[in-house]
């Protein structure tokens, strides 16, 4: 789809002034943004791309490339963070009325037509006595992961956090009266990670007026399947959404540092999504994803439980991924991938430089199942030894070996099936060339097409970087390995190169 990017509005304006003259830009803007943007609508369960105008810049729109950098400096040098899916959902845990109930944890009340009082009622139950934030911080920095994103909403309509605007929410309505937001917060500071909200912005399945996606026999035009989920969107956006987001912009200092919307359905139109740009605006070093709707196609492609075969050249991307099957906790989903697949995924996902957004999803006592615990420190084990290969590197030189699209087979929207190949992975920084070795070459690994010159080959995970006997002939090179790999999942072979 043809996309038309927005001009650099701000290009002639020295950075420090921008912030001072947002606001008043902002209504010139609105009059003269009439260049054809894109509208990021979730149609079928897929984003798809469609012209539009934006009635408030955002500033995406508005920044320079250099002030773009600054603002995404932190995200790209991370790689690896936590997503947290926490909510009244992780009580039922996948069963609802003695039945197990299909597809995704966080989903049953519209996936088994909860009522909204039933499902409110859940919140007297809630008391998670076993959520501790330190150790919640401390196992994603075990992971290697820089920052974390939470549920502070999800289309459940339960506030996580200390909401005076509605009451629904965890520290009004449930036992346990605590905000576990702005503990993650004060840990998250403590312990050097950032911190981000996802909130749904336009589902909410115990307001009044909001947006119902369909699943099962919910019927058009609302998928509402109870009379009190009936009202009016405007009236829910400005008297729960709106507020909320305010609270979450404006009651935890320097966080959040990532604002992950999700599911935005028609009624998130140009005009209402402006209005919450209009907040987000007032956050210059905020980034925010591409599911606001409304036309905004904000900082991150958000690939959700799949990798794009060669990432979003332009764009800063984020793979959002369960290590099961469900985000919301289910008591009886254990099918985990592996740390070696999860693995994988990250050296896969930083080769074509995007993030990974990994999920956990703690009980209704607020404990991290021991599956998820595990997986993450034994990712961590391999970052600590091999993490230079993956924070803040650029992308592969090559490309190849990442796999290649077929001739014969399709994918389920009909065009060539990417097919990955696990060989090897490969990073860059100026000066070196990284490739994580997934099989072992039975004696020198080769390479054609390399674009500079190598001085230097060793292995990472070897402390004392043992020269490796290297070969190189015009743009070929053979590196002779030692005979076994130094891990059985990746071992990185370091290239120092001439600098790029
Ligand atoms: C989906 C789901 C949601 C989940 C999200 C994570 O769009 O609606 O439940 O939070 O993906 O990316």
């Amino acid at each position: 789809m043809a996309e038309v990017c927005a001009y650099n509005f701000h290009a002639a304006i020295p950075p420090r002034s921008i912030a001072l003259k947002l606001t008043h830009l902002l209504t010139i803007v609105a009059l003269l943004a009439a260049s054809p943007l894109t509208h990021a609508q979730l149609e079928g369960g897929k984003f798809v791309a469609q012209p539009v105008q934006h009635p408030i810049a955002a500033i995406q729109d508005t920044e320079t490339p250099a002030q773009k950098d600054a603002r995404m400096e932190w995200f790209r040098e991370a790689r690896f963070g936590m997503f947290i899916h926490w909510g009244l959902y992780s009580i039922p845990a996948g069963t609802w009325d003695g039945k197990q109930i299909p597809s995704i944890g966080e989903w049953i009340m519209n996936n088994a037509s909860i009522p909204v009082a039933d499902y409110k009622n859940l919140a007297t139950q809630f008391n998670p006595t076993g959520f501790n934030a330190h150790d919640i911080v401390a196992l994603a920095k075990s992971a290697g992961m820089k920052y974390i994103v939470i549920t502070a909403k999800h289309h459940d309509g339960f506030a996580m956090f200390d909401s005076k605007a509605n009451s629904f929410n965890i520290v009004a309505a449930t036992p346990f009266h605590r905000d576990p937001l702005r503990e993650l917060a004060d840990e998250a500071r403590k312990q050097g990670l950032k911190l981000g909200f996802y909130y749904s912005q336009d589902q909410d399945w115990t307001a009044p007026g909001a947006s119902a996606m369909k699943t099962g026999r919910h019927d058009l035009p609302t998928h509402h399947w109870d009379k009190a989920q009936d009202g009016d969107f405007d009236t829910y956006l400005h008297t729960k959404a709106i507020p909320q987001i305010k609270e979450l912009l404006t009651n935890y200092g320097d966080f959040p540092t990532v604002v992950w919307f999700d599911t935005p359905t028609g009624n998130m139109t140009p005009a209402r999504a402006a209005e919450i740009v209009a907040l987000l605006n007032q956050h210059p070093n905020l980034i925010w994803n591409n599911r606001l709707g409304g036309g905004y196609k904000g900082d991150t492609e958000t690939p959700e439980q799949y990798i794009p075969p060669q990432g979003f050249p332009g764009r800063d991307w984020e793979s959002c991924m369960t290590m099961n099957d469900t985000w919301g906790f289910k008591s009886y989903d254990t099918n985990f991938k592996s740390a070696e697949t999860l693995l994988r995924n990250l050296i896969d996902i930083a080769s074509k430089g995007g993030n990974y957004l990994l999920n956990i999803g703690p009980d209704s006592h607020g404990v991290v199942p021991p599956a998820e615990a595990d997986r993450l420190r034994a990712m961590g084990a391999w970052l600590a030894v091999n993490g230079a290969a993956i924070y803040g590197t650029q992308p592969t030189l090559f490309g190849p070996e990442a796999g290649a699209f077929s001739a014969t087979e399709k994918d389920k929207k009909g065009a060539p099936k990417f097919i990955p190949t696990w060989d090897w992975r490969s990073t860059t920084r100026p000066d070196r060339i990284y490739i994580t070795l997934f099989a072992w070459p039975t004696r020198a690994f080769h390479l054609d097409k390399l674009p500079r010159k190598v001085t230097h080959a060793y292995l990472l995970a070897d402390s004392a970087h043992t020269p490796l006997k290297l070969t190189q002939t015009g743009d070929a090179l053979d590196v002779q390995l030692p005979a076994k790999p130094l891990d059985p999942v990746a071992t990185v072979l370091v290239l120092e190169t001439t600098r790029f």
